[in-house]
């Protein structure tokens, strides 16, 4: 799908060539500017009752007359906020993705940010995107090729700028539904280690993969552990963009790479099993936030850091009261197989140490407690640098991919205390996503840090289950914000 902007005068709609013309319109009556055939059309069907001012209202008209577009969707907006434009929008384009529109032409009767724009190119990716790697027969209906956003003078500079964020962002955000949604035998540890490789070639970063010999080598017992109970070779993933001068302290960001996680032998309940294909959403995230950095080009640099392999039960897995040693040095006592999110993260921090880090976030599906705190709308921001909170905060207005700061106290630490052992990897149940974040808090001290637990945003479940490619758009608004 192509993104343009066209400079086009609210009251020179009737002239816009296109299959689909979408106008949003904010408030309880349409704007005087407004071109008077349109104004006209839409006056009727509120005349008719078959129009609202009201958000959610819609209007489907084909063959408008006087129009020289073949359609018209008009859609009511909350207001003039991005995101109450992306909802319209998004909901427009749903409207006509099943028909024969190819180039759809939108309009709005207010300032246009690149915000806005950023959200009309994500929304439009998001409502076109199908998962076709194992279900080849599913038809793709959306036939939209070319969106147009339509706007002043004044907005071009920022509606311009909006777009090619917002096709970065999409992009990264396509890949990351992409490797959640392929199942646990095709998106293999192997597999995210030739992604990334993939990734590099085309848009020249340096790629390292470590193998299970390499990462013995350096000693990181923890996430060896977890690997150990699966036939699927372990990869460590590293990924450098370098868009600032060689001394510049990197950005490094961690993914939590489990491309299944079936407890181990503290094995999971058999009900929705399946998606904990899921689990390395963290890692999907990361590296389409890699990809979208990488399109951008912003003047710093990047690191981005997956340790990837699957959880499961057999002859050679870990066990509860087993004691392991992480890259780190401190010892582990695994009371619980199925806390093993931690276990390869905690040797992920330890390794960004060596990149002398301006800060590390790492992201993953780590906790369903966070699932029970925030619900599916919010991912969980842990961190105790107010400084980094707020920059989070910002970026999830600027992206719409929102997070929740979530507590961080000294007081939650002793839930981890263990009689064999440096650690415990699992607390209480109570808070348990703050646990697990004091967990990796431990392995931390040597760089700003945040963390981002995702188990609620990575996928949906249901009818409409699969990957969101959440949160490509936070972070990249964040690493982003971090350019000098
Ligand atoms: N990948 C899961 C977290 C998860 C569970 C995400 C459900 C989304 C939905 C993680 O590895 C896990 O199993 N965590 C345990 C931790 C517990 C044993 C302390 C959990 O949340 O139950
Ligand atoms: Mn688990
Ligand atoms: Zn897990």
């Amino acid at each position: 799908m192509d993104f343009h902007n066209q400079v086009t005068a609210l009251d020179a709609l009737a002239g816009v060539a296109a299959d689909a013309l979408v106008l949003v319109v904010v408030g309880e009556a349409l704007d005087p500017a407004l071109d008077k055939t349109v104004a006209g059309l839409v006056s009727e069907a509120v005349a008719s009752g078959d129009f609202k001012f009201k958000a959610g209202g819609a209007l489907y008209l084909h063959r408008p007359a006087g129009l020289k577009a073949a359609r018209l969707v008009v859609a009511a907006s909350a207001n003039a906020t991005p995101k109450a434009f992306k909802k319209a929008a998004a909901a427009a384009l749903a409207q006509i993705k099943g028909l024969g529109a190819r180039q759809v032409a939108v309009s709005a009767p207010f300032a246009l940010t690149a915000e806005h724009a950023e959200a009309l190119v994500t929304a439009a990716a998001d409502a076109t995107y199908l998962y076709r790697h194992t279900k080849p027969s599913a038809k793709a209906d959306a036939v939209i090729a070319k969106v147009t956003l339509l706007c002043t003078k004044a907005d071009t500079k920022a509606v311009k700028q909006g777009l090619a964020r917002g096709q970065a962002v999409a992009d990264g955000v396509k890949l990351a539904r992409e490797l959640g949604n392929r199942p646990g035998n095709h998106c293999t540890p192997t597999m995210l280690a030739e992604q990334a490789k993939k990734i590099g070639k085309s848009h020249g970063l340096k790629v390292e993969l470590l193998d299970r010999k390499a990462i013995e080598k350096l000693g990181m017992g923890s996430f060896l552990a977890v690997a150990q109970g699966s036939n699927e070779p372990p990869r460590f993933i590293v990924a450098r963009y370098d868009g600032a001068a060689k001394g510049v302290a990197p950005v490094v960001l961690v993914g939590k790479g489990i491309t299944f996680d079936s407890g181990g032998i503290s094995l999971k309940p058999g009900a929705e099993m399946d998606e904990m294909k899921f689990d390395m959403g963290g890692a999907a995230s990361v590296l389409g936030t890699l990809l979208a950095v990488a399109e951008l080009r912003p003047k710093l640099n990047l690191v981005c850091i997956v340790p990837t392999c699957e959880n499961l039960p057999s002859g050679g897995a870990i066990k509860p009261g087993d004691v392991v040693t992480s890259l780190s040095g401190q010892t582990i006592e695994i009371l619980n197989t199925d806390a093993e999110g931690r276990l390869i993260l905690c040797d992920a921090l330890t390794y960004a140490e060596r990149f002398k880090p301006a800060l590390v976030v790492d992201v993953a599906t780590l906790t369903g407690a966070c699932v029970i705190a925030l619900g599916n709308h919010h991912s969980g921001l842990f961190t105790a640098d107010d400084a980094l909170a707020a920059q989070f905060q910002a970026a999830a207005q600027s992206s719409l991919d929102p997070c929740w700061r979530m507590p961080l106290d000294e007081e939650y630490d002793e839930a981890l205390k263990s009689n064999f052992a440096d650690m415990a990897n699992v607390g209480s149940r109570a808070g348990g996503a703050v646990t697990a974040a004091m967990f990796l808090r431990r392995y931390t001290g040597k760089y700003r840090w945040a963390h981002l637990d995702i188990a609620g945003t990575a996928w949906k479940s249901g009818a409409a289950k699969g990957a969101t490619g959440r949160p490509v758009g936070l972070l990249t608004h964040f690493v982003l914000a971090q350019a000098g």
